[in-house]
């Protein structure tokens, strides 16, 4: 018995069909066939079958709602529209028989109406077996966007760390991993092992074995288990063949899990280790979260530099790293340098451009440990004694665009361990510099505003 009704709730998607083509006939009796051809004649019989064929489709519709677990929620729209659709036929065939009361509605807006209600219906039943982007999926990013339509966040889950008192557990961190991992299999319409996890009430309900999550013995919850088989075991989610979680993913389920897996409270509220966090961090301020616990820096020698031109801000809210620039104090000198000895640790990304200063600021930049990203561009800087910043221990960029950088000082920046890129363009290095002399492994090191290609021996050969 069960197995009928299963195979009946199946058929719906098959007998949704014949109502559709039963009121497109009559649309088009109604609307395109000249009056007293005989055509009025058919109009009852015509809709006789649709109010038949459409009470076949809500019914297997209700009998597939109820076999396949799905929520009302996700199908309420459809089945309104659905209900009406059927009450609209069987009204308007009462009507082309002759029911007096509902003589006054001409036939015309009757298929409108049954027109409008039908498009709805069928809209919503696709968009619950295909997606709710279903349609609008193709279109072009930037249509989508003007249109104010959101790509399915399949991105990967982003944490914002400035965030962490307004992002929900659920909503902004479990729910976008899922979305990426686990629904494409595990929704409305598709509901493998009879769970679905397109939103919380559908997670929170389980699947044919219960609920995910087992609050007292979070290793025993399904949703652990299941993440954690090897992944050869058949039971092993998401399947073998599809992506699978990262390990900083299976942490963080893991490390959610292990708090109770709260769901409304946010992510400053239930705290976990912040490294499993930091994982998600969008990549620039990762690796500048290192800087979240410097000595902080004081208040009155930071309010003195302001007022004197310098721009100084936290890297980010609540962090005891700077970001300071002298964009708006071109007259700043080496001199001046020396009243930001006090921030010495502090500092992590200075911009120095356009400004007085020449070598002889190395010997204080020297102090100046914790530098990721320093900015010397439009000065008068050689680079002589700039090895003295070799020791900086997260150095990762030096930008000496149009300054004065010479040639000879190249060589001192190859043995700097994490320096990732130099910029020299409009620089007499630049100008001066035989390409090929440079290390190979150093190529990619500078950038010196023009494309940098290894001499191929190939290169000099004269055909
Ligand atoms: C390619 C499709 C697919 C993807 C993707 C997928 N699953 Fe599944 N899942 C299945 C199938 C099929 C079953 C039923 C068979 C079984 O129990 O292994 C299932 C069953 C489950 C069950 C057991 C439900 C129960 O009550 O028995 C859990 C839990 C589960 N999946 C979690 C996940 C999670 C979490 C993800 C994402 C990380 C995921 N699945 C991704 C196909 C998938």
């Amino acid at each position: 018995m069960q197995n009928l009704f299963d195979l009946i709730g199946r058929l719906h998607p098959l007998v949704v069909h014949l109502p559709i083509g039963f009121i497109l006939l009559g649309l088009l009796l109604i609307h395109y066939v000249p009056k007293n051809t005989g055509a009025e004649k058919v109009l009852p019989y015509v809709f006789f079958w649709a109010s038949i064929a459409s009470v076949a489709s809500f019914l297997t519709g209700i009998i597939q709602y109820l076999q396949e677990g799905l929520s009302l929620d996700d199908v309420r729209l459809h089945l309104v529209f659905g209900l009406l659709t059927t009450l609209l036929c069987m009204l308007f065939y009462i009507k082309l028989k002759g029911a007096t009361w509902l003589e006054k509605i001409a036939p015309r807006w009757w298929g409108w109406a049954l027109f409008v209600s039908l498009v709805a219906t069928g809209h919503f039943g696709g968009n619950l077996t295909h997606g709710e982007d279903h349609l609008t999926e193709p279109l072009p990013t930037a249509l989508k966007t003007a249109l104010g339509i959101s790509s399915p966040p399949d991105a990967p889950l982003l944490i914002d760390p400035e965030k962490l008192e307004a992002s929900m557990w659920f909503d902004d961190v479990v729910q976008p991993l899922l979305q990426q991992k686990c629904v494409s299999c595990h929704n409305a319409e598709k509901q493998k092992g009879k769970l679905a996890l397109h939103r919380l009430e559908s997670f929170q309900k389980g699947g044919k074995n219960g609920a995910l999550i087992d609050v007292e013995n979070p290793e025993k919850s399904l949703l652990w288990t299941r993440i954690h088989l090897p992944i050869t075991d058949k039971k092993h989610m998401p399947p073998k063949s599809k992506t699978q979680l990262s390990a900083e993913e299976i942490a963080l389920l893991q490390a959610w899990m292990g708090i109770g897996a709260p769901v409304a409270k946010t992510l400053a509220e239930a705290a976990v280790s912040p490294e499993i966090l930091q994982a998600f961090y969008p990549p620039t301020q990762n690796h500048l979260m290192r800087f979240a616990e410097l000595p902080s820096p004081s208040a009155t020698v930071i309010q003195n530099l302001q007022n004197q031109g310098l721009l100084i801000a936290p890297l980010f809210k609540n962090s005891n790293g700077l970001k300071i620039s002298a964009i708006n104090w071109n007259a700043f000198t080496d001199k001046d340098i020396n009243a930001l000895a006090s921030l010495a640790k502090n500092i992590v990304l200075l911009d120095l451009g356009n400004t007085q200063i020449t070598d002889a600021v190395f010997e204080t930049l020297q102090t100046f440990e914790n530098l990721v990203d320093l900015k010397l561009d439009h000065t008068l800087v050689k680079g002589n004694s700039m090895e003295v910043l070799e020791q900086h221990a997260y150095l990762e960029s030096i930008n000496l665009v149009s300054s004065a950088f010479a040639v000879e000082n190249l060589s001192k920046l190859y043995s700097f361990q994490t320096l990732e890129k130099v910029f020299l363009w409009d620089t007499p290095a630049a100008k001066e510099i035989e390409k090929s002399n440079l290390p190979q492994d150093k190529i990619q090191l500078f950038d010196f505003g023009e494309e940098l290609l290894p001499k191929l021996p190939s290169d000099g050969i004269v055909y």
